[in-house]
């Protein structure tokens, strides 16, 4: 891999409560690659992209975040995402994610084609006034994409962004958030508990054990078609595909044997 976007060498963690979260994680991430960690409650997959992240310090190790496509000569910031929407519920969602563009210096009236450019984006066009409690749950997590993409940073990270929402809107924000990564050039950390959601993002699966948190083992996981990986591979017909078996079956079966307690205490 030619400079990795994001390189993690031998990073380890232990809390001062002697908890090892994470012990000898290593893991280079290529531009533009959606790369998906996988594991159980506990395995320190927070703790791995919050290090990431520089929102916590590693005990040991080194690690590096370019956030530099190679073509580009502006560096661009990484972007954060958490489980939850973490909105302003003072602000309307226009304001909400103006907010990254603010902390950067840029006025209101400066950054509102920025604003409404990135609404329209994801989808909520003549949302602006709303406040974020007159959103579904499903549009409140737009509105979080909106506010991590509004200052085109090119590393994406996120903690299970989509865990407390309903299927169908899971599935759909999936399908939405791979045309938005391909459409900006993005280069994703996606952390998740759920095989399905990682092996129908992800081109790569970084899986992980936990006692004490690691990587464990990392599959790869390719497109059947080069350009989208979209609701079609994975809706009820490849659920039956899935059972008859084929590539995502595969991938799937041996995420879910990675995942076992008896393969993730050897
Ligand atoms: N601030 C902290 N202080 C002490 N221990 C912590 C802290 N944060 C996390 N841990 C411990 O580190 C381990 C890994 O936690 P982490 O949050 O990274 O797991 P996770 O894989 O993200 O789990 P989940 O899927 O439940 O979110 C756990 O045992 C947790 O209790
Ligand atoms: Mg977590």
């Amino acid at each position: 891999m030619s400079s990795p976007v994001i390189s993690v060498e031998g990073v380890g963690k232990r809390f001062d409560s002697g908890t090892v979260a994470l012990a000898d994680a290593s893991l280079r991430v290529a531009h533009g690659e959606f790369v998906a960690l996988l594991g159980p409650s506990g395995c320190g997959k927070s703790t791995l992209l919050r290090i990431i992240a520089g929102l916590e310090r590693p005990s040991a190790g080194r690690f590096e975040v370019a956030a530099r496509p190679p073509h580009r000569a502006v560096c661009r910031r990484s972007g954060f995402m958490f489980q939850g929407p973490t909105l302003m519920p003072w602000a309307t969602v226009a304001d909400n994610v103006w907010l990254p563009l603010r902390l950067a210096g840029q006025s209101r009236a400066r950054a509102r084609d920025a604003i409404q450019a990135q609404l329209r984006s994801v989808g909520l066009a003549g949302f602006e006034g709303a406040f974020p409690r007159e959103l579904s749950g499903g549009m409140k997590m737009r509105v979080s994409i909106a506010r991590a993409l509004v200052a085109q940073p090119s590393v994406l990270l996120m903690d299970e962004p989509f865990a407390a929402l309903d299927e169908m809107t899971r599935i759909r924000l999936n399908e939405d958030l791979l045309a938005w990564a391909q459409a900006s050039h993005l280069t994703i950390l996606f952390v998740t508990h759920s095989v399905f959601e990682a092996v129908t993002l992800a081109q790569r699966i970084v899986v992980m054990a936990a006692n004490p948190g690691r990587i464990s083992q990392t599959l790869d996981n390719p497109p059947r078609r080069p350009a989208r990986r979209g609701l079609a591979r994975f809706g009820p017909t490849s659920r039956a595909a899935a059972r008859r078996g084929g590539p995502l079956s595969q991938a799937l079966r041996r995420t879910a044997e990675a995942l076992s307690p008896a393969r993730a205490t050897r």
